[in-house]
């Protein structure tokens, strides 16, 4: 079943709650504090209630975070009539959701997003899960499961403290949803400048583009799977900057918009997508997105494409486009043809080496 999406979550939240034996709260300590006490107040009313608060970011999507949260749901005395809320951006719905998911075979979840990102995608659909430490580096994503919020509660005035950058992350995803839409919607997104005030009025629209596809395919046996739209070369992208040892980070959506830059590009060759489209895309994408310091080489990628989620025997999956609107899910690249593409594109670019 689907999760009721509102944006009025203080009278929904309450009917969400009612009953429950514990409201355990996992809250991003960036946030300022009345985000979350405010939600206290609501809860504190009829609940026994425990804040619990962790600085939010992709270093917390580990198995060391998870076991914190474990273990503070046992002292508390969480039982399985039990709700966890996660109030803030992806990374603390994806590890919340999945302590959630797992705690005593699974307890309600609740998530109240506070990032772009969170409230167009992370939050919708039911997906969670943290990353793998592996002998290959930080693989993204490879641990999680399915398990759907009750309730995805919104406010739009939790973005009045999202900095500018974090914004921009949030664009990517919207034009992750806008490129599979096509049509109308990506008119009028292409036509939307990339701050708060002018994205705020397509949050929904570009939620309800993501929540239709998930409701067609739930567990991803197959057109969900377009959802990971620019994700390939993406994740590879983040994981890499998340490996490297000056720290360097590539925000979520904006590797995401690179690496629906370089789908764009593989589309016209394979797919037919329209050579004049695809330019003008990719010049409006990179206007907003601007260049990076530095882009790994193919083989750097490949090795991280090769622990790509998506890949069924050893085949590297992608999704391309033939149109805005028409996506095909089912590509799979073979090592040299991605090569040779990767490295014409990063010098079309002059995207120096790592
Ligand atoms: N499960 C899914 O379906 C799904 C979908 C898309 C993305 N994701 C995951 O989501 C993560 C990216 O999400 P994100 O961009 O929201 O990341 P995030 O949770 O790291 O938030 C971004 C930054 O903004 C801060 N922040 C959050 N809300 C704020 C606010 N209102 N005011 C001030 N600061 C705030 C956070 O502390 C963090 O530093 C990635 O790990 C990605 O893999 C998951
Ligand atoms: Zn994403």
């Amino acid at each position: 079943m689907m999760s009721v999406r509102s944006t009025s979550w203080r009278n929904e939240l309450k009917s969400h709650i009612r009953g429950k034996s514990l409201v355990f709260l996992l809250a991003d300590s960036n946030l300022p504090d009345s985000y979350s006490k405010d939600i206290m107040k609501v809860c504190k009313i009829k609940n026994k209630t425990h804040l619990h608060k962790i600085k939010g970011g992709e270093q917390i999507k580990t198995h060391q975070h998870l076991i914190k949260i474990y273990n503070e749901l046992d002292a508390v005395g969480a039982d399985r009539k039990s709700v966890v809320i996660c109030l803030g951006g992806g990374t603390i719905s994806d590890l919340g959701g999945y302590a959630a998911s797992t705690y005593k075979r699974g307890i309600d979840l609740i998530i109240l997003p506070t990032t772009v990102t969170g409230m167009v995608d992370a939050a919708i659909g039911g997906k969670n899960g943290i990353n793998l430490e592996s002998n290959l580096g930080i693989l993204k994503n490879q641990i999680g499961t399915f398990h759907q919020p009750k309730l995805i509660g919104i406010d739009f005035n939790w973005l009045n403290s999202l900095p500018k950058d974090e914004v921009k992350s949030g664009w990517g995803e919207m034009l992750k949803h806008a490129l599979l839409k096509g049509g109308s919607h990506l008119e009028q997104f292409k036509n939307t400048e990339p701050n708060l005030a002018s994205l705020t009025p397509l949050i929904i629209d570009s939620g309800n583009i993501k929540e239709g596809i998930v409701r067609r395919d739930v567990k991803e046996n197959g057109e969900r799977a377009i959802l990971n739209l620019g994700h390939t070369i993406g994740h590879a992208i983040e994981s890499l900057a998340l490996d490297s040892s000056n720290g360097s980070e590539i925000k979520h959506g904006i590797a995401v918009a690179w690496g629906i830059v370089f789908t764009l590009e593989v589309s016209v060759r394979k797919m037919g997508f329209n050579n004049t489209l695809a330019k003008e895309l990719i010049k409006w994408i990179i206007d907003i997105i601007g260049y990076p310091e530095k882009m790994w080489g193919s083989e750097e990628i490949w090795l991280k494409m090769c622990k790509d989620k998506k890949n069924t025997n050893g085949n590297v999956k992608d999704v391309l486009l033939r149109n805005p609107g028409d996506a095909d899910w089912c590509f799979t690249w073979e090592r040299e043809e991605f090569t040779i593409l990767w490295e014409q594109f990063r010098e079309r670019y002059e995207l120096t080496s790592c």
